[in-house]
Order: structure tokens, then C-alpha cells, then sequence
């Protein structure tokens, strides 16, 4: 094992998410010193990673005399003065300005010159936590993510004026501990917490506009972009309580930018205890652990199937037409459609209402079809109907697209279908966040693939389902909404034509 770059590290705060760092340390080879105010906290750590120990080499992932150094290093501090000989002292205590800054001034006073002090603070500034220090160029953020050991990215902050060595050497330490250390600017949410805000709150907003329930929206994000959670799962496991504020701090830190806006839903399930898996009552309800979630509607019988006629302006329309040959489809292929036909549309953005009334289509036999996502690619299709659609027309299209077995959904008539919605927010904020320089483009794919655990970085996934094609969803449903939260970034509007994920960019 090589030295570690902090000999002696403190860590003050041994609840959670101090017990996750204490345990990276010491495995990377540090004396790790641990400090509490509840004196029990410490001994709880230190009983709970000796177990965890333990077990690996029952398991036999540990050596026995590796396991007894670990246990060594780990070291209970009875006083706040007994870090004074620490070179690094990370601090992980409740979640409050006032407490944090008045911790920092005393360790200031205990600490060497030299030292390195850090906050794990996850939503406030590293900076204002560090106004009233004597050597603020020490002090930076060093955000873990919960739990520790498993989640390996963590987030070096740098205040306004932290010096670059101690980040560069937080970063290196970090590498010692097996985590990845992403850099960020001292801006609400830094990385992760931002580039979050896209996924849960505009899928709020489609349940909201009476769109579609919950669980259909996390059906259709989970087969048709390959989530793992979908956004109401993904709530229910963090729980409101957590959530919620995360998502109203960031807004109001924002000073009410748009595209973080919360949603009154999750306000209000908050406030009457529905917060998620944990009390057993969230988006879903949970018996023995398990959501209880409803059967999918079925696939209506249709005797008749009329034949089919696709709108000239659909997305994707060789690859549609070609769908719909293989599923054995009668198709039209006259200037327009004949009075019997099903038509399809297949609009970026724009809703289906906008797109027959445009197209002078009859509205009453148009349904719309998502097709920002390559069919092959997907396990979902999704259709969406209008406020006019005939439902022997809606029934026709569900029971032709689910022929071959896909699952389908159906869904009613908004600015862009769920994907489209949810991928282009994702990728604008990330896009933005780019543009603001909270960190490099590679930060932010490395932050969000391991912090959130999405199957792909905002820009790859932007480059995955083409940038042109995210910006015209942007661009329709400023229009279909004339709401600002889905004007799009300028970083996204110049890396249109030439990729999101291009590293070298000297702009
Ligand atoms: P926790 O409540 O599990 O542990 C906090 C510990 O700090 C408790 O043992 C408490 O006795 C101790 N403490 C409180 N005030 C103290 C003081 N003045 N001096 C010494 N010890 C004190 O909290 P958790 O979840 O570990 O969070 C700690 C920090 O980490 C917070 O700033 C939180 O925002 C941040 N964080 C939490 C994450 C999570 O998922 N839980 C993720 C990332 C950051």
C-alpha cells in the first residue's frame, strides 16, 4: 500500500455518512480519529465497521491481520483538541450553517497550518461555510454520497477561496480511498444534486398535466431509455423528506429559475406523511417491502384493423414505415389519408393536436407515436391519443403496435411524449451547467453515471438520441407551453450540429 496523502485524518460527525468516510480511510492506510458530540456515536462506528470487518473475512475477502490494522487505525477522540495532529480533518455533523462555520473556527484553532479542513455539507456554500476562517485557502467541500463505500464518486468543492493544491490533493486522497473525485464550482447542488433536478420534477409536471399515472411513467423510462428506477420509485427510496427540500433549496438558491421549479404533488404529499418506501406509503404503497403496483391495461381485441396512413412530417419516418411493415400493417401510402384510415403522426415536441390540426388531418382518427427513440433500441412504444381521437382508433393503434409482443403504452396528448420531456430537461441542465462552468463536460458524465447511477451522462445521452432532435423538442414545447424552463441552454444550442460529448472543446 502506498503512504496515504493524509497520515492522520479526523473525522468529526460519525453518524452515517462520517462511518462510510472513517471506513474508506482507514483502508487506504490512515489513522482515522473519530468525533462525536454523542460520545455512544463513536463506539457505534467503531463496533459497526469492526463487524462489517469481520464479516469479509469470514467470507474470506479480508485477511485476518489486514482486518485487525484496520480496526487499529480506527481511533476514538474524546475531545474536539485530540485532532490537533491531524493533517486532514473531515467533518460530516448535522446539516446547519451556524453549527458548521462555529465548528470550523475552534478546529482552526486546534489544527496545524497545514492542515486540510473539509465539509461533506451536500447542499450549502463551502464558501459561506468558510467566511469566518483565518486560512480559508485549507478549506474545501468534500462530498461523499450515501452509502460511502458503495457509492464511489465524490465531489472535491472548491470555495471562492480554496487554493487548487488542496483540491488536487483531496482528488489524489480520494483515488487512494477507491473513490473517483470529480471537480466542482461552489454553486447550489455542485454536481450531482443539480444535474438531478431534470428527472423527477419533470416527470411531476406530466403527472400534474394528467398526462399519465406514475407508474406508467416509470415504466416508459425504464424500457424506453433503460433507468434503472423510475422517477416515482426513485422518490419513494429517497423518501419526500429528503427530496422535497433538496428540490425547493436548489430552486430558491437558483432564485426561482424555472427549470428546477418543484411541484406542489410532492409539497403536499410531504406534508401528509407520504414520503415513500420507508413508512410504507409513497407514489406506491408497499407490502413487505415490495410496491404494490397495478396490472398494465390490456391490449383491447380489435376485429378490424383499418389500414394506416403516416404523417410526411413524421420523425423517423423510413423507420416507422418500415415498423409498421413488419408488424404486418395495411399502409396508405396516397397525398393523404382515406376516410378510413388510422393516421399517425409522429411530432418532436409539438403535441398531436397541434400537429392534425396543422397537418389538416381528421383529429378524431390521429393518434401520435413517440419516435425520438430508435424502435430497435427499446422495449416500449408509446402512443399518445388527443382530446378528439375516436377510441375504435386508439384501440386499433394499441393492439398494431403490441402485434410483436412490445409492451405499449398509451398515453393522452401534451407538448412532447414522457421520454422526449425527460430527456431533453436532463440534458438541458446539463447542457447549462456546462455553460456555467460548474464542472468539465467529463466531470459531469463521471458524476451522474456513478452518483445517480443513469445508463448513460446527460451528453451521451443527448448524443444518443441526437442533439438537433432535443433541441426541436425544446424549441416546440417553449412554444406548446411559452414556459421559459424549456428554453434551451446555449451550450446546447451551439453543440447542435456537432455533438455533446466532444471533450476538447477550448470555448
Ligand atoms: P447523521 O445524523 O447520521 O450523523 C450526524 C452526526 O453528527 C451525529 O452522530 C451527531 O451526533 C453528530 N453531531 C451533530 N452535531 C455535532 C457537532 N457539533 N460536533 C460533533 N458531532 C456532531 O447525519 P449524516 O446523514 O451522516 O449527515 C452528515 C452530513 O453529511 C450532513 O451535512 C449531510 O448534509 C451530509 N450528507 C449526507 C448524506 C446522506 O445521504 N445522509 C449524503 C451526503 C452528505
Amino acid at each position: 500500500m502506498t503512504a496515504p496523502l493524509f497520515s492522520t485524518v479526523g473525522i468529526v460527525g460519525t453518524g452515517a455518512m462520517g462511518r462510510g468516510i472513517a471506513q474508506i480511510a482507514a483502508q487506504a492506510g490512515s489513522t482515522v480519529l473519530l468525533f462525536d458530540t454523542q460520545a455512544e456515536a463513536v463506539a457505534k462506528a467503531r463496533d459497526a465497521l469492526g463487524a462489517q470487518w469481520d464479516k469479509l473475512v469470514e467470507k474470506g475477502r479480508l485477511t485476518a491481520d489486514t482486518a485487525a490494522a484496520h480496526k487499529q487505525r480506527l481511533q476514538p477522540a474524546a475531545a474536539l483538541a485530540d485532532l490537533a495532529g491531524c493533517d486532514l480533518v473531515v467533518e460530516a455533523i448535522v446539516e446547519r450553517l451556524d453549527v458548521k462555520k462555529s465548528l470550523f473556527a475552534e478546529l482552526e484553532g486546534i489544527v496545524q497550518p497545514g492542515a486540510v479542513l473539509a465539509t461533506n455539507t451536500s447542499s450549502l456554500s463551502v464558501t459561506a461555510i468558510a467566511a469566518a476562517l483565518q486560512r480559508p485557502a485549507q478549506f474545501a467541500g468534500y462530498h461523499f454520497f450515501n452509502p460511502v463505500p458503495l457509492m464511489k464518486v465524490v465531489e472535491v468543492i472548491a470555495g471562492l477561496k480554496t487554493d487548487a493544491a488542496v483540491c488536487q490533493r483531496l482528488a489524489g486522497y480520494a483515488r487512494q480511498m477507491g473513490h473517483t473525485p470529480v471537480q466542482a464550482e461552489d454553486t447550489p447542488g455542485f454536481i450531482v444534486n443539480h444535474a438531478g433536478r431534470g428527472y423527477g420534477t419533470e416527470a411531476l409536471r406530466i403527472v400534474s398535466e394528467g398526462v399519465a399515472d406514475f407508474a406508467t411513467i416509470d415504466r416508459i423510462l425504464k424500457d424506453q431509455v433503460g433507468f434503472k428506477l423510475g422517477p416515482f420509485e426513485l422518490m419513494d427510496l429517497t423518501a419526500l423528506d429528503v427530496s422535497h427540500p433538496v428540490m425547493e433549496s436548489i430552486y430558491r438558491q437558483y432564485y426561482d429559475e424555472p427549470r428546477y421549479r418543484p411541484s406542489v404533488i410532492t409539497a403536499q404529499r410531504l406534508a401528509g406523511g407520504v414520503v415513500g418506501k420507508k413508512v410504507g406509503d409513497g407514489f406506491y404503497k408497499y407490502a413487505g417491502g415490495a410496491a404494490q403496483i397495478a396490472p398494465e391495461p390490456p391490449v383491447t381485441q380489435v376485429d378490424e384493423m383499418p389500414p394506416v396512413w403516416v404523417s410526411t412530417r413524421a420523425a423517423r419516418r423510413a423507420e416507422l414505415y418500415q415498423l409498421l411493415k413488419d408488424l404486418g400493417a395495411k399502409i396508405e401510402t396516397g397525398q393523404s389519408p382515406s376516410p378510413q384510415a388510422l393516421t399517425l403522426v409522429a411530432p418532436l415536441g409539438f403535441d398531436v393536436t397541434t400537429v392534425a390540426v396543422v397537418e389538416r388531418l381528421d383529429p378524431a382518427r390521429t393518434v401520435g407515436i413517440d419516435m425520438l427513440v430508435d424502435d430497435a433500441a427499446t422495449k416500449r412504444r408509446v402512443l399518445a391519443t388527443n382530446p378528439a381521437t375516436r377510441s375504435d382508433m386508439r384501440d386499433a393503434a394499441h393492439a398494431l403496435f403490441a402485434r410483436d409482443g412490445k409492451a405499449v403504452s398509451v398515453i393522452r396528448d401534451s407538448g412532447g411524449f414522457v421520454t422526449q420531456r425527460v430527456v431533453a430537461t436532463i440534458v438541458n441542465i446539463a447542457a447549462d451547467m456546462c455553460q456555467q462552468r460548474v464542472c468539465s463536460p467529463q466531470d459531469l458524465e463521471t458524476a451522474v453515471t456513478l452518483g445517480l447511477g443513469y445508463p448513460l451522462g446527460p451528453l451521451a445521452m443527448g448524443d444518443r438520441y441526437g442533439p438537433a432532435n432535443i433541441l426541436e423538442v425544446l424549441f416546440n414545447m417553449q412554444t406548446v407551453y411559452g414556459d421559459p424552463r424549456y428554453r434551451p441552454s446555449p451550450w446546447l444550442r451551439r453543440r447542435g450540429a456537432i455533438g455533446l460529448s466532444l471533450m476538447h472543446e477550448e470555448e
